[in-house]
């Protein structure tokens, strides 16, 4: 059965995410664009979306003085999944812009963020920025009710709605609301992209009981891992006081039985294989190079790598000018004081490393602080003898995944993980290092810069297979499993 298949018999679905799978910019004439967004998730959902004739609810990127100017269409160029994506099809979520900084960089990014991935010192606890995330989740919730509105009404055809991340926990309060009130029966789903922090985290939160209702206003709730199901389960019961299931993963809510299920979020494995096929080499040396590439974030652990990689420098002397870091750094949330404070202590590491290290024809660090190409990406990943993905926590992690996919060379490189991302729980091949401890996190580089061919062959195939049978479409049709949303028994045998 094929993707498209499956897609087009699951009914029709409205995505609601806090970006649009896109983003409008204006040209030099004023003239509103779209510029597309090659992530893996846009790639499974858009057709969903495309074929279902639904919608997709999020923010623009751009505030839209006049709110009634007409969206662009996709330029006719694009060959990204969302091009099929018609204007009429999208509902761009407009919120006053005082609103909207408080909501996003104060409630999502200054306190969500840390919070849910455990540090909660980083976090700062507003009440003007949870008011702000309450107004501006109304919002979002009051464009979807304009989409479920505008859907045909077809009892065969209950719509599905699928609520994203942790920018979105209490839309589909209202979204059932609305719902039950006008007699407009739909489904609701929610995904967390992050991690879901332990109750005693949790808890710290003011008005986390508020959150907890908000995500159980849905029939069923998504996670990455096992662990995070159990931790949302936990505080249910503790917070709320819910009768929970804990080995079916159910929890009673609102006369409601709401299903908590861990569907580990794939990658696009195919396309990230011809890219890794057709990209041009881009890392012209013999020195042999161990890979990072994150966004600068102080959840990555991308100091603790630094020092890492230092430590294995002046342990392991036989590596220099034999080996260097490439560490792409993607800028991230520029507006937010903890990403301006780690873009100054990255700086001036860097600087110390390599003034310590650097010869004449060598460096230990080549640090790129900015975007990358996909298809020098694609290059990097391929060419490159380690892939350090040492998050210090992380939802999933998708680049050791598409590092992974990209290791077409034989024989290949080796992947390190983090013991706190996502990945680290199911790609059991991988070398596992605790970022924390900088010494044995030196050694496990050592030790994949020394391991023998033979042992890299097999790790690195049964990484590969494991990432291609489970990519970002198999993902998303277990999302629809999920929620009871394929139509045919083929399907659900294929989701097994
Ligand atoms: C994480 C979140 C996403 C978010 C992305 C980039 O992966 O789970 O929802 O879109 O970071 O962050 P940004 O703040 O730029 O959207």
């Amino acid at each position: 059965v094929s993707f498209v298949d499956v897609v087009a018999s699951s009914g029709s679905m409205i995505v609601i995410s806090n970006r649009l799978p896109f983003v409008l910019q204006r040209n030099k004439d004023g003239q509103l664009v779209r510029k597309a967004s090659a992530g893996g998730l846009v790639t499974a959902v858009a057709p969903v979306v495309i074929n279902g004739n639904g919608f997709w609810v999020g923010w623009p990127g751009l505030h839209l003085e006049n709110p009634d100017e007409p969206m662009p269409e996709s330029d006719p160029d694009d060959i990204t999944p969302t091009a099929g994506l018609k204007s009429n099809k999208v509902i761009p979520v407009q919120i006053d812009p005082k609103v909207f900084d408080s909501y996003y960089n104060g409630c999502c990014n200054a306190t969500f963020w840390p919070l849910f991935h455990s540090m909660p010192d980083r976090a700062s606890f507003k009440g003007e920025h949870w008011k702000n995330y309450v107004t501006a989740n109304k919002e979002f919730a009051e464009c979807t009710l304009k989409a479920l509105r505008q859907l045909p009404k077809n009892a065969a055809d209950v719509p599905l709605i699928w609520v994203h991340d942790y920018h979105l926990m209490l839309a589909a309060n209202w979204i059932r609301q609305f719902s039950e009130d006008e007699n407009i029966p739909c489904k609701l789903g929610f995904f967390l992209h992050i991690p879901f922090p332990p109750w005693d985290i949790f808890r710290l939160f003011p008005w986390s009981d508020e959150i907890l209702q908000g995500m159980l206003a849905c029939d069923m709730v998504g996670f990455h891992i096992t662990d995070y199901c159990l931790n949302f389960v936990d505080c249910c019961q503790r917070n709320l006081g819910c009768r929970v299931d804990r080995k079916n993963l159910l929890v009673e809510h609102g006369g409601r039985s709401v299903r908590v299920r861990p569907l580990p979020i794939g990658i696009p494995f195919e396309r990230f294989v011809e890219l890794a096929e057709k990209a041009p080499k881009v890392i012209s040396t013999n020195q042999k190079i161990v890979l990072g590439v994150d966004r600068l974030d102080y959840t990555k652990g991308l100091v603790h790598r630094l020092l890492a990689f230092e430590k294995l420098l002046e342990k392991h002397p036989e590596h220099l000018e034999k080996v260097s870091l490439l560490q792409v750094a993607v800028p991230s949330r520029t507006d937010v004081k903890e990403y301006q404070e780690l873009k100054e202590e990255m700086d001036q590491l860097v600087g110390r490393i390599n003034g310590r290290f650097t010869t004449p024809n060598w460096s230990p660090i080549r640090y790129i602080y900015g975007c990358i190409s996909q298809d020098e990406l694609a290059a990097f990943y391929r060419d490159s003898a380690v892939g350090l993905v040492t998050p210090l926590r992380d939802g999933m992690n998708l680049v050791a995944k598409e590092f992974v996919a990209c290791q077409i060379n034989i024989p290949p490189g080796v992947l390190i993980v983090s013991p706190f991302a996502g990945a680290g729980e199911t790609m059991h091949e991988a070398l596992i290092c605790n970022p924390y401890e900088i010494d044995d996190a030196s050694e496990v580089i050592h030790r994949a810069l020394t391991m023998p061919e033979d042992e890299r062959i097999l790790r690195m195939n049964y990484l590969r297979r494991r990432e291609k049978l489970n990519d970002v479409n198999y993902w998303t049709k277990s999302f629809l499993s999920a929620m009871g949303s394929l139509q045919t028994q083929e399907d659900y045998d294929d989701i097994g």
